[in-house]
């Protein structure tokens, strides 16, 4: 079953306690959690301390999308702030592997994700190693931007490389994911769609997230090649 993973970065924060508990009523499988420092990518939004309040308000997998430097520095803070999955961006890190590693030590799911121009090719060393790569259908940064169509390719690329070599990781998608984007992935071979403004800038929350649910679960399996 694809995963559906509200992101939470265009939330009302003056009322994320209620907004979250929405989602997580409306069948949210994941908490999309997106983490930037100004460095990495322009804008910042928050750290380990929201992580942890979010923890205490669901018990819902935390997606945690780190668009920061020195990712390597704060992986154990995500961690013991109640981060179930941590995804790096592979032009953030010098020593993925160790880094992936270390993700792993701390008996959490590792997953790599990529900026547009990356091309996905650069992962095949470490795709048996990790839980996840996250496709960046944007540019990291910011909610509500349009999603690039081209992306489609990359996921279609994992999607095959997955089948050859007998692997199972999730193929995540994130940036500009709507009721007429998410159909379009899901039969690349998306597993897991992030959607943030499609969602929290609805103003009925359960409508829209059952909305792309139903997209998505309307499309056969004939449709494309999943086993
Ligand atoms: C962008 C973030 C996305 C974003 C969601 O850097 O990674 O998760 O908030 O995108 P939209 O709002 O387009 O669903
Ligand atoms: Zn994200």
């Amino acid at each position: 079953m694809v995963k559906i993973a509200p992101s939470i970065l265009n939330a009302d924060f003056s009322q994320l306690s209620a907004q979250v508990g929405q989602v997580v009523e409306a069948g949210a499988d994941w908490i999309h959690l997106d983490i930037m420092d100004g460095h990495f990518v322009p804008n910042i939004t928050f750290g380990p301390f929201i992580v942890e309040g979010i923890r205490k308000i669901t018990d819902r997998p935390l997606d945690a999308h780190l668009m920061i430097e020195n990712a390597d520095f704060y992986i154990e803070d995500f961690k013991n702030a109640g981060a179930d999955i941590i995804t790096v961006h592979y032009e953030a890190c010098t020593h993925l592997w160790r880094t992936i590693e270390k993700i792993h030590s701390l008996g959490i799911k590792a997953g790599v994700t990529l900026n547009p121009a990356t091309p996905v090719a650069l992962l095949e060393p470490v795709l048996p190693l990790i839980d996840m790569v996250l496709v960046m259908t944007v540019e990291p940064g910011y909610g509500g931007q349009k999603f690039i169509p081209t992306m489609t390719q990359k996921i279609e690329y994992l999607h095959r490389y997955k089948l050859a070599h007998g692997l199972s990781f999730d193929i995540e998608v994130d940036g500009g994911i709507d009721i007429s984007t998410a159909p379009v992935v899901v039969k690349a071979g998306a597993t897991v769609l992030v959607v943030g403004t499609f969602i929290f800038r609805n103003e009925n929350i359960t409508n829209a997230l059952n909305t792309i649910r139903s997209a998505v679960n309307a499309i056969k399996k004939t449709n494309f090649n999943f086993k």
